[in-house]
């Protein structure tokens, strides 16, 4: 009850008034992994990690491979895990995976006794309404999710008889992202017990010679490499020839206990960490490297020549009562690092914010004025200078040479937390101060502007969609900047910045609070402190079609841009512009056939620009959702617009929800699990929670009874929802997987005559005969006229509705007087029931 409360507040208040809260010890970021054996009850009878007897309490993992394939930056992951059980009673075994958040599932089989039960990929349908029917099931239990960062979970659990095995096989793939001059293929292990076969094989193939190829220390996934040398994975690196090579990590079960030591985890809980592997391609001049294969090409473009440009830098820094303690001790940790790695040629300012704006006057800090809120009701002082932006004098550009360097360090280290959190002043002043730079006939330099923008909480002037769109606005047409949002710790609406950046030419990057936020924010600073090229597009033939993003505001080091599409039989030579150090540069890439099949890497690279484009935008939403859902469905890529059918011979159902509709930001995490037992089917909502505390596991299932849930991105701490009260809630979360159990086509009347046993007695052909009259049942029809009622089975007032849109109450109908006590009648021949209004 208490995480219901603080979460509910944090979501309602905002962060800037509850740093004590948010700093409460119960970090959600700390407990990674080691999940999968939470959710089931006979855990507990273990004593310290001590196994309770000789015959193990779970389901024995003995195999577990993991084999990632790359090709080209795009690769294919499968993890192969056969359990078996020793107990002499049926056992629950659950398979728990942890995928980096970019990945999409792409397969799952599951081998219970000899048999395959193969998923396939589906539209979400009909799902609320399951899932409705289910929660009025009465069924429900909490579940704590468990961690690491930029991370997805995939979890299923079957029921294994005694001494039987059972397999599970996942894949999923995923384009390489490089950042930091190299890319990163990261790989989650954590079976939650030592295995005695465990193996990680990471095959790598491309076009061009491969160099700094390495695996780094293992990680625990929820904080920043430290170098750890006794986590060295001991990675056997093999070299094929100069574009390939295979790397393996097998630790047998001493070395994985072993490593579970150093991480701090117990012993028996295996090894649960992120074994890394890390890599480059040789870059040919310039104009990067255009790979043709099956009339689809891919297009990757990072030029190793060229000098950074010079750039103006305008930190937006929210100084709010919230950041208080920790928190800003390591944004002023960060700053001071971030200021060092300036270039001489850039020029930046120092904006703070919290109930009003102050830009820093780094000559003389007690000039730094506090400019006043924009549209703030809670912190309103009466002596404030009234200024604009015509009128303020706001001091200008500072260019970043050693002294200024000094003085904005003194400026950082002043920082004091206070007050509300007044974003949009923030915003405005920063844009204002760059508009100044850019308008000034003076400046020599054209500098590249960045804007850097932190908060913690959620803003106190204006509603976020207020502030999205003023922002938008007044950012536009040649003056656009853009803007990169940084979301620190849990009380920020990673939602709001995530599309406030999009829109504004930037990305967003959530800051974990932990003990190494300082470091995240330094690294998130590193991959947009070179900027390269602005305005980069790319001009492919006309007859080159499906083209994902060709226009690239600016590109920048260690980054490297992807472009793929159809292009037939045409050979695509495209020209790339763009501006660089020198003014403007004209490339072309040199083309090849391709090692790989690209097909694949151009509709991973499609769904996700399509379902990013859908955060962004306004308008035009069902649309890119339509078209992101085709290519899901086609290409059997798990997303969030396309969910994941189990199926199970003779009895399957349909579970799934809708997309976020309202509320979103104040929801951040919503995992729903659905359970099928033999032919009645129950739905577990989850509580959201990161507090790490302990609740209920699973109620045990019956034997060839089994559940899935998928997870959206990371668990928030901070954010806890009720199981019974907001069920709607559940369904406005987005992005959620939850998935489809595939039905064998029972007709609406089946699972009518299902749920309510005594239907058949008082139905004939269709129709209800009742203490009124005779009326038809309308299993085929759809009835939305709005018809109040008084009296639901709940007895609240409701709304009329055939008995088949209204699942939720058929719990409630256990006998035909209950049905006739909260009948309706609709459009004089249809027998309604009282339905409950949505909250
Ligand atoms: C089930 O599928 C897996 C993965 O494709 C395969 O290795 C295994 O042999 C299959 N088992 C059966 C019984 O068909
Ligand atoms: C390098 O080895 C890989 C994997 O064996 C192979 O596919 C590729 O053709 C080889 N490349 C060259 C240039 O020999
Ligand atoms: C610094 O600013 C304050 C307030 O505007 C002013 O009174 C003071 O004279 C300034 N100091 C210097 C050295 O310019
Ligand atoms: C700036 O302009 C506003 C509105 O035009 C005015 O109310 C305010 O007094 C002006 N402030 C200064 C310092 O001139
Ligand atoms: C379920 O399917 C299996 C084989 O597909 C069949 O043998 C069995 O009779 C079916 N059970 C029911 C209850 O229909
Ligand atoms: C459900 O699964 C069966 C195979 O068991 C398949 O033939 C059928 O097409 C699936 N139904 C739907 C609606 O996808
Ligand atoms: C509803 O539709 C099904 C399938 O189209 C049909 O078999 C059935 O007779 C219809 N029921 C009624 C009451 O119209």
């Amino acid at each position: 009850m208490r995480l219901l409360v603080i979460g509910l507040l944090s979501a309602l208040i905002g962060a800037s008034l509850i740093a004590p809260i948010q700093n409460a010890p119960m970090d959600g970021d700390q407990s990674l992994v080691v999940s999968s054996t939470e959710a089931v009850p006979e855990k507990e009878n273990g004593k310290e990690g001590k196994p309770v007897a000789k015959i193990p309490s779970v389901p024995q993992i003995y195999e577990m491979h993991i084999r990632s394939d790359i090709k080209n930056r795009f690769s294919h992951t499968t993890v192969t895990s056969k359990v078996r059980n020793f107990a002499d009673k049926a056992q629950e075994a659950v398979f728990n995976i942890v995928l980096p958040e970019t990945a999409y599932i792409s397969g799952f089989i599951m081998e219970v006794d000899g048999k395959n039960y193969t998923a396939y990929v589906k539209e979400k349908e009909e799902a609320k309404r399951e899932y409705d029917q289910a929660i009025s099931s009465g069924q429900s239990a909490a579940h704590v999710a468990v961690s690491a960062r930029d991370s997805n979970r995939f979890t299923v659990s079957v029921n294994i008889e005694p001494a039987k095995k059972a397999a599970f096989y996942l894949s999923y793939e995923q384009l390489l992202n490089r950042q930091d001059g190299r890319y990163e293929q990261v790989v989650n292990i954590h079976p939650g017990q030592p295995v005695k076969d465990l193996s990680v094989e990471v095959v790598i193939v491309e076009s061009r010679k491969l160099i700094n190829l390495n695996a780094p220390p293992l990680r625990s996934g929820n904080e920043i490499d430290t170098s750890n040398k006794e986590l060295d994975p001991r990675a056997d690196i093999e070299k094929l020839n100069d574009t390939a090579a295979i790397v393996r990590f097998t630790p047998n079960l001493e070395r994985q206990k072993q490593l579970a030591h150093v991480f701090g985890t117990k012993e028996d809980d295996g090894l649960a960490g992120q074994f890394i592997v890390q890599y480059d391609v040789e870059r040919d001049p310039s104009g990067g490297e255009v790979l043709v294969q099956d009339g689809y090409f891919v297009h990757f473009f990072a030029p190793a020549d060229l000098k950074p440009l010079p750039k103006q830098v305008v930190f937006i820094l929210d100084t709010s009562g919230s950041m208080w303690g920790q928190k800003i001790q390591q944004l002023k940790e960060a700053m001071l690092k971030i200021l060092d790695q300036l270039n001489e040629q850039d020029s930046f300012n120092l904006v703070e914010f919290n109930s009003n704006t102050r830009i820093w006057d780094l000559n003389n800090h007690s000039n730094s004025e506090w400019y006043p809120h924009s549209n703030n009701y809670w912190y309103s002082e009466t002596n404030q200078r009234v200024v604009n932006l015509e009128n303020g004098s706001f001091p200008r550009a500072y260019s970043a040479n050693a002294d200024n360097i000094k003085k904005a360090k003194d400026a950082v280290n002043a920082l004091q937390s206070d007050g509300s959190t007044d974003m949009y002043k923030g915003l405005e002043v920063g844009l204002h101060l760059i508009e100044v730079e850019r308008t000034d006939k003076n400046n020599k330099v054209k500098r590249q502007p960045i804007i850097i923008f932190l908060t913690d909480g959620e803003p106190t002037d204006y509603s976020t969609e207020i502030i999205t769109t003023k922002t938008s606005e007044f950012n536009s047409g040649p003056r656009k900047a853009p803007i990169f949002a940084l979301s620190f710790g849990e009380g920020a609406d990673k939602t709001f910045l995530q599309k406030l950046s999009l829109r504004n030419n930037g990305f967003s990057r959530h800051i974990y609070e932990a003990a190494d936020a300082s470091l995240q924010l330094q690294d998130f600073y590193k991959q947009i402190s070179s900027p390269l090229l602005s305005d980069v597009t790319f001009k492919y033939e006309p007859t080159i079609t499906s083209l994902t993003k060709t226009d690239f505001p600016i590109h920048f080091g260690g980054s490297e841009i992807v472009i793929a599409g159809w292009c037939g039989t045409v050979t695509p030579i495209p020209t790339i512009d763009g501006f660089g150090r020198e003014g403007h540069i004209s490339l072309k890439p040199v083309v090849s056939k391709s090692i790989s099949n690209v097909e694949r890497l151009w509709a991973y690279l499609t769904i996700s620009q399509l379902l990013e484009q859908k955060e962004a935008m306004e308008d035009k939403k069902e649309e890119l959702k339509k078209k992101a859902l085709e290519i899901a469905l086609k290409y059997e890529f798990v997303t969030a617009v396309s969910s994941l059918v189990v199926v199970k011979p003779n009895e399957t159902k349909p579970v799934d929800t809708e997309e976020a509709k309202k509320k979103p930001e104040q929801l951040h995490y919503h995992p729903l699990t659905t359970t099928i037992t033999s032919n009645k089917f129950s739905a577990q909502s989850a509580i959201a929670s990161g507090f790490g505390g302990a609740v209920a596991g699973f109620p045990s299932m019956p034997s060839q009874s089994f559940g899935l849930a998928f997870e959206s991105p990371l668990p928030m701490p901070g954010v806890a929802i009720s199981q019974e009260s907001d069920i709607d809630a559940l369904f406005e979360a987005r992005p959620t997987m939850i998935p489809i159990v595939n039905t064998t086509t029972k007709s609406t009347l089946e699972v009518l005559l299902e749920s309510l046993e005594w239907l058949k007695d008082v139905l004939t052909d269709g129709f209800v005969k009742g203490p009124t009259g005779t009326y038809k049942l309308g299993v085929n029809e759809t009835i939305s006229d709005v018809v109040v009622c008084a009296k639901t089975p709940l007895n609240q007032e409701g709304h009329c509705t055939l008995l088949h849109e209204c699942p939720q109450v058929h719990k409630l109908l256990q006998k035909a007087d209950d049905f006739f006590n909260h009948m309706c009648i609709l459009k004089n021949e249809f027998a309604g029931v009282c339905c409950p209004n949505n909250p």
